[in-house]
């Protein structure tokens, strides 16, 4: 079956750079992306392309050459919805905050909104994709909600989890490592499958595009996530280690990852990871895990967000004894917000954590992050709930510029590795903080012994302080 028209529902992170590229790819498609929120349409609508609602490399021109032509972006779901034969649900899943599952379990309230939103409009047959990240069976809710609510059509649901990270979402587009799509062992679950092979197949050589059942497709998803994640905890667990025994995690981690069946990446070690996807998948992991009653399965990947956990306490707290013990009233600059470079989402960012251990211990923080809003910053502390949103303006501020932030500081810290760090001028920073100068570098992107030799007082994570000198 070739596909014509398809509607994305959810212009976020996901949806939107993704149906970008599968538009450019497929200039005979008509790929309209909606979302409720008005304001989001517009920004992706906006004429001056350095306003889209998300920042990441080289999506500005492939919404310049598509949109207009065959990539749309409306509030008009229904509309949507009618008119397309394929429908990608991209919707966001955000853990639980209430009831049963509360802090673990995925809350499907958007998911299943869009499902009968579906099932009321549809009149003609639909495949329905699922891209969101969600917890094993949902396809199987999803298809309970359209053939039981719908207009006598037909539905095939298809899993199609989404690999791009952020920061690098464009090339992981083009140029994906795998493309994942699960379907339903039948006849007319392979006509569904072939057909979104097909889309792919018009950028991604075929050998790459992998096709499982619904359950592996959605639980490969969460592995993949947990994967990654614990690779970071577990070099962040030994980047402790390394601070007080005198290795240097950097060298740890290139002598390892030498080895073929470890592999380079993803032992960077940092402040702890962040982003909407690894803390959210393991806990559904866990969560589904216990459903099971698999108490011990459950345990084990719980402990790679204990440790995260655990490294951001652990650098705030460096901070308050480097201090002296106190850090009250004293002037903090946090240079980065975003949860890694390149992007300017926050969610679940480190920063938010360190800045709010801080202030509760009365620190003044001054944040400068290249692409993070204000807006943003302070919709990060209000929701945490900590304290009053007065309190929270009173206790942090947000600068636009970094030599400005940093100007009586009585400490500096490293949050997210943008690149422009590395190149400032950081004796011009050094003569204009409070000395002793204190630099605590969360993603060890400066180089060491330059930052002594200038007269900072340096420590980063993954390297004992007695190294520096
Ligand atoms: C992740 C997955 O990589 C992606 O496949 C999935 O689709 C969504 O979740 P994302 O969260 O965008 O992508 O970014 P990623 O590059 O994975 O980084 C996640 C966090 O881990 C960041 O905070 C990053 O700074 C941190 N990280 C990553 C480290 O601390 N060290 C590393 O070596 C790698
Ligand atoms: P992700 O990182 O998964 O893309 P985002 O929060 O960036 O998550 O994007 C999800 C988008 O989905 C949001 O813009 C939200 O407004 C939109 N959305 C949620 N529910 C619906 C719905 N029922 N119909 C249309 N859009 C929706």
């Amino acid at each position: 079956m070739k596909i014509k028209n398809i509607c994305c529902i959810g212009a976020g992170y996901v949806g939107g750079p993704t149906m970008s590229v599968l538009a450019l790819k497929n200039p005979n498609i008509k790929v309209t992306v909606v979302d409720i929120n008005q304001d989001r349409i517009n920004s992706w609508n906006d004429e001056n392309l350095g306003d889209l609602p998300i920042y990441e490399p080289g999506l500005e021109e492939i919404v310049n050459e598509a949109r207009g032509r065959n990539l749309f972006f409306s509030t008009d779901v229904e509309k949507a919805i009618d008119e397309a034969e394929m429908i990608f649900i991209s919707v966001n899943t955000p853990t639980k905050t209430y009831g049963k599952g509360k802090g673990m379990a995925a809350d499907l309230k958007y998911i299943e909104l869009c499902a009968r939103q579906i099932a009321k409009v549809a009149t003609t047959d639909k495949i329905v994709v699922e891209k969101s990240t969600l917890p094993v069976r949902t396809a199987q809710a999803i298809k309970d909600i359209l053939d039981n609510t719908g207009n006598g059509v037909k539905f095939q649901i298809l899993s199609n989890p989404e690999f791009l990270a952020e920061g690098t979402a464009v090339q992981d587009l083009l140029t994906p490592d795998r493309v994942l799509i699960g379907g339903e062992e039948s006849e007319e679950g392979t006509i569904a499958m072939n057909s979104l092979v097909e889309i792919y197949a018009t950028w991604i050589p075929k050998e790459n595009i992998l096709t499982t059942n619904v359950w592996s497709s959605e639980l490969s998803k969460l592995v993949a996530n947990a994967f990654l994640a614990q690779r970071v905890s577990s070099i962040n667990a030994i980047s402790e280690l390394c601070e007080v025994t005198g290795a240097d995690v950097g060298e740890v981690s290139r002598a390892i990852g030498m080895d073929s069946r470890i592999g380079p990446k993803f032992l960077k070690a940092s402040v702890g990871f962040g982003g909407s996807c690894f803390q959210k998948d393991i806990l559904n992991l866990v969560y589904i895990a216990k459903t099971y009653g698999l108490n011990e399965v459950a345990d084990y990947w719980e402990q790679v967000i204990i440790m995260n956990d655990y490294q951001k306490r652990r650098f705030a707290d460096n901070i308050v004894s480097t201090l002296y013990n106190t850090v009250s009233g004293k002037k903090i600059t946090f240079l980065g917000w975003a949860f890694k470079k390149d992007t300017n989402d926050t969610r679940e960012s480190a920063a938010i954590y360190v800045a709010d251990a801080l202030m509760n211990e009365q620190a003044e923080i001054i944040v400068y992050d290249p692409k993070v809003s204000e807006k943003r910053i302070y919709e990060d502390l209000d929701y945490l709930g900590s304290r009053s949103p007065e309190e929270n303006r009173r206790l942090l501020k947000v600068v636009k510029d970094p030599y400005i932030a940093s100007e009586e500081a009585h400490a500096i810290a490293i949050l997210t590795e943008w690149d422009e760090f590395i190149e400032y001028d950081w004796k011009k920073i050094y003569d204009s903080v409070v000395k002793p100068a204190f630099v605590f570098d969360g993603r060890k992107l400066l180089d060491a012994e330059l930052m002594s030799k200038i007269g900072f007082d340096y420590s980063s994570i993954g390297i004992s302080k007695t190294q520096n000198k």
